[in-house]
């Protein structure tokens, strides 16, 4: 795992187990809008493992990640390709600004690769400012606008990212 000065701060990066899903689901409910029923984490657990991280201080869970792979057109050429897509991200408010949204994202690329994906998506709130420079930081591109996305009536953005 990369886990770039965390661990000095006592942070860890791991895979998640079905253990650790009640703990995600709160901070899903914590940080997010976007909710979801335990049997949708527990699927994405089982169906990609390595590419749903825990990020875990003192034993407890503070922040995750969450991905599936699918198969669609590249955004960088004409191919059909598997890409990566993360379906959700989220660290609790006092455990951000310390790298752990970043760590979280690098590990799941490395594994998104080992599942064969080339791309990596993601949508996120046009509002949503912090997220976007985490994922630009990154290298990740806004690729289109996806008008309404949201329950609420808000734009997403869907930004892609190549991997090498
Ligand atoms: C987006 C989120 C996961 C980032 O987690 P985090 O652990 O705070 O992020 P990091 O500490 O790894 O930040 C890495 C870089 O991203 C950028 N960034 C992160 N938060 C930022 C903010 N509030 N404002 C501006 N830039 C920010 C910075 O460039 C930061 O580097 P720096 O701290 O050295 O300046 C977190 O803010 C969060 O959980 N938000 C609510 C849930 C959410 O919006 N998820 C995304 C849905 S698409």
């Amino acid at each position: 795992m990369v886990t770039e000065r965390l661990e000095e701060k006592g942070y860890t990066i791991r895979e998640a187990t079905q253990n650790d899903i009640a703990e995600v689901m709160h901070i899903n409910r914590v940080c997010l809008p976007e909710n979801y029923p335990a049997y949708f984490f527990l699927q994405l657990q089982s169906n990609y493992s390595k590419a749903f991280l825990v990020a875990e201080k003192e034993g407890k869970v503070v922040g995750y990640i969450m991905c599936r792979v699918e198969y669609g057109k590249s955004h960088f050429g004409f191919r059909i390709i598997k890409k990566g897509h993360v379906v959700s991200i989220a660290v609790l408010p006092e455990h951000r600004r310390q790298g752990i949204g970043k760590n979280l994202l690098l590990n799941a690329e490395k594994a998104l690769k080992e599942y064969g994906a080339k791309e990596i998506i993601l949508e996120v709130r046009v509002s949503n400012t912090p997220a976007i420079s985490l994922y630009e930081k990154l290298g990740y591109e806004k690729v289109k606008v996806l008008k309404g996305y949201y329950s609420d009536g808000e734009d997403a953005y869907l930004m892609a990212k190549k991997l090498e």
